[in-house]
């Protein structure tokens, strides 16, 4: 037993055969488990080296028995015919380049010994050794997607290209028989790489490849991979929603995202979450954030912040999906203290500087100096900070792997005055003594400081008595209502914002007040009495114009009997006296008249009244009746008189139904 122990030591130590404690143990069995069947010859041996710089050669055989006591024994025979042989427990089995002939053609076979008696042989085999190059199995392959192409890449087995043969089909439809290409690798940085074209990019795969030597006299295939999953490519970027929640200087954001289509998911999805914030250190260093699930809450400083959220799966990348996180400043916004600048860091912070170009807090330009920045960092800031641009400070510390902004101001390095005046500065609905005043902030890009309050000026144009009158004027009005103006004037107006470097550059507006409103007063009561002037000339022209078409019209004669009734007593008793002499008179002379003028049918209208009031008139001493009808009697008593005292000529005017008639008529 000692000596076949050290035959077996001798074994090992001549062989660099892959042998186990296990492998002794089974070949001690097999010493002592004898088997007496008979045995079918093993394949003839192959031998190779994995690449053709490699001094270690493989040898490996079949062979079909259900026997498992066996052992092999390893033959060749060089040029000299010499035979070698040595005892192998393992197949396959290597051999170290000296132990065997490589170099020059030789012939190689096995001996299978089964139990202690049967022995069976291979056939030979010759060549020479080391021309025959088997690679290894492709391993650790990856595959990306591009476009619709595909492509392989591997550890390389030489430096020299390889030929490979790829083998895939559509995952989906096992069924489809497998396609297959041959191609040379491309080689670079030791990797294989070999595209696969036009293939469809939504769809997944299962491919497996085997390569071999460009090179080598005898180059064998490598054995196949193992089959692998091509996923479809990730070509929606991850669709996330976000929540921000304000945590006492910290924000929790909750980010939830759809999961990708199966297809693209096959074999995994990672999810990989980056932040601006902690791959610049400010506050906390950074940590990757990889997910399997669609789900992820991050806290962030106050800061503005990109989330970066990007899909894995084992073929590429899905675009990135940005999440922008504006900042969150307080809802008012303090100015810093002056000493802000000078004032010593404390450990462990981090601060920021936005350059803000415009109203809406967007770092337009972000200095940071993190806990890392040296004194020289600070002083190259400060260098670069520039004057007259307003700055949003920042301050954050890390708390327990948090990140927290412990303080936010607004600072000017250097403030200077505005280079413009307020916008859509208007002057409307004056009157006599105010006028409304209506503007818009100054434009942000010329504040160059902050706007304290604005200076209102007014100044009566050409007048020098009265002095310019200013106000001072809250930022946070933009209106005015100026008074106590004097009518009838010329105002220049002017409004400024006022820093604490002054004041700035003014917006201008000229005003007119209204005139007095007195004089108003009076030019309408001039109107008043052009207008009644006017009138009542117009009225003395027309009666002028009257006078002479329609002469002044008698008044009818109406004899009130009431109002003299005494009298008409009296002239009654004293009536018989003159009466026969007047109505003889009168009913002549009127005959005449009558028959001359008035037409024939219209006679009725000298009415029995009319007749009467005459006779009665005739009757009656008109002389003794007082008041006017009288006199008018006693007028027409004249003119009848008159008139019979007229030879030829009669002319009269009768008075009839409110009509005048002048008539003439030739006596004949
Ligand atoms: C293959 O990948 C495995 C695990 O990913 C790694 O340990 C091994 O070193 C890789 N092999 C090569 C040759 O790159
Ligand atoms: C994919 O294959 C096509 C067809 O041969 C080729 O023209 C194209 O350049 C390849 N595209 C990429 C991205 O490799
Ligand atoms: C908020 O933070 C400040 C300063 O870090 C701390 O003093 C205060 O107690 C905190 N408040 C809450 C509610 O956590
Ligand atoms: C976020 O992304 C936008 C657009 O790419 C960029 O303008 C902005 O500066 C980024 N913000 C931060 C805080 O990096
Ligand atoms: C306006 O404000 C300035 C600065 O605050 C002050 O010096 C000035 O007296 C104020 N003028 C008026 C009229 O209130
Ligand atoms: C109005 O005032 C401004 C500044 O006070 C001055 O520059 C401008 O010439 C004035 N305009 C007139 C018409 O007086």
């Amino acid at each position: 037993m000692i000596t076949f122990l050290d035959f077996l030591r001798h074994l090992m130590e001549t062989f660099q055969c892959r042998s186990t404690v296990n492998g002794y143990i089974t070949f001690m069995f097999l010493i002592t488990v004898s088997l007496g069947s008979a045995c079918e010859a093993p394949s003839s041996p192959l031998c190779y080296r994995r690449n053709a710089k490699a001094d270690i050669y493989i040898c490996e055989w079949s062979f079909n028995t259900n026997a498992s006591n066996v052992m092999f024994k390893f033959c060749f025979n060089d040029s000299t015919s010499e035979i070698k042989c040595e005892n192998i427990i393992e197949n396959p089995c290597q051999f170290i380049e000296e132990l065997l002939t490589v170099g020059d053609k030789v012939d190689i076979w096995v001996e299978a010994h089964v139990g202690n008696s049967i022995t069976c042989t291979s056939p030979r085999r010759s060549g020479i050794l080391q021309d025959t190059v088997k690679y290894e199995t492709p391993s650790n392959i990856s595959v990306v997607w591009l476009k619709n192409n595909l492509s392989l890449s591997w550890p390389a087995a030489e430096e020299n290209p390889a030929l490979v043969e790829v083998w895939f089909q559509q995952y989906e439809h096992p069924t489809e028989s497998w396609k297959n290409i041959i191609t040379n690798t491309i080689n670079k940085a030791s990797m294989y790489k070999v595209i696969i074209e036009n293939v469809l990019r939504h769809s997944s795969y299962q491919v497996k490849i085997r390569h071999r030597s460009t090179q080598a006299r005898n180059p064998l295939w490598s054995n196949w991979s193992p089959v692998i999953i091509v996923p479809a490519a990730l070509e929606q970027k991850p669709e996330v929603k976000s929540t921000t929640r304000l945590l006492n200087g910290t924000r929790e954001v909750k980010l939830t995202w759809k999961g990708m289509p199966p297809a693209a998911a096959l074999g995994g999805v990672m999810y990989s979450l980056n932040d601006t914030q902690t791959s610049n250190r400010c506050p906390c260093r950074m940590r990757r954030h990889d997910t399997h699930t669609n789900n992820y809450t991050i806290n962030v400083s106050y800061s503005a912040v990109n989330i970066t959220i990007i899909a894995k799966n084992a073929a590429g990348l899905s675009p990135p999906s940005i999440i922008q996180i504006p900042a969150s400043p307080p809802a008012n916004l303090k100015i810093c203290d002056k000493t802000l600048l000078e004032m010593k860091r404390l450990k462990g912070t981090c601060l920021e500087f936005y350059e803000l170009r415009d109203a809406d807090l967007k770092p337009e330009n972000v200095m940071t100096l993190t806990a890392k920045s040296k004194v020289k960092d600070k002083k190259q800031l400060q260098k670069n900070m520039k004057d007259y641009i307003r700055y949003l400070y920042f301050e954050h510390i890390c708390d327990g792997g948090k990140p927290q902004t412990v303080k936010m101001c607004l600072f000017y390095k250097k403030e200077g005055v505005a280079t413009r005046g307020p916008r859509d500065f208007r002057a409307s609905d004056e009157t006599d003594t105010s006028v409304h005043l209506s503007w818009k902030a100054i434009a942000y890009e010329h504040q160059r400081g902050f706007i304290t309050h604005y200076k209102l000026c007014r100044v009566k144009i050409s007048s020098q008595d009265e002095p310019k009158k200013c106000f001072n004027i809250s930022t946070s009005v933009t209106k005015h209502h100026l008074e106590n103006l004097t009518p009838g004037s010329k105002y220049n107006i002017s409004l400024a914002g006022v820093t604490g470097a002054g004041e700035g550059l003014s917006a201008l507006a000229i005003i007119n007040t209204q005139p007095e409103k007195p004089a108003n007063v009076w030019m309408s009561f001039g109107l008043l009495f052009i207008f009644f002037f006017l009138s009542t000339m117009c009225t003395i022209i027309l009666k002028r114009i009257r006078a002479k078409i329609f002469p002044p019209v008698p008044t009818p004669v109406i004899i009130h009997f009431p109002s003299c009734p005494q009298v008409r007593q009296e002239v009654k008793r004293k009536e018989e006296v003159h009466e026969f002499t007047l109505h003889q008179l009168l009913s002549e002379k009127m005959t005449v008249s009558e028959e001359a003028i008035v037409p024939k049918g219209e006679q009725d209208y000298m009415t029995d009244d009319d007749v009467e009031n005459e006779r009665s008139d005739s009757e009656g001493s008109v002389d003794e009746c007082v008041g006017p009808i009288s006199t008018e009697k006693a007028l027409k008593k004249q003119k009848i008189t008159d008139l019979g005292q007229v030879n030829n000529e009669l002319a009269m005017l009768i008075y009839r139904n409110g009509l005048v008639f002048d008539a003439k008529t030739d006596s004949s």
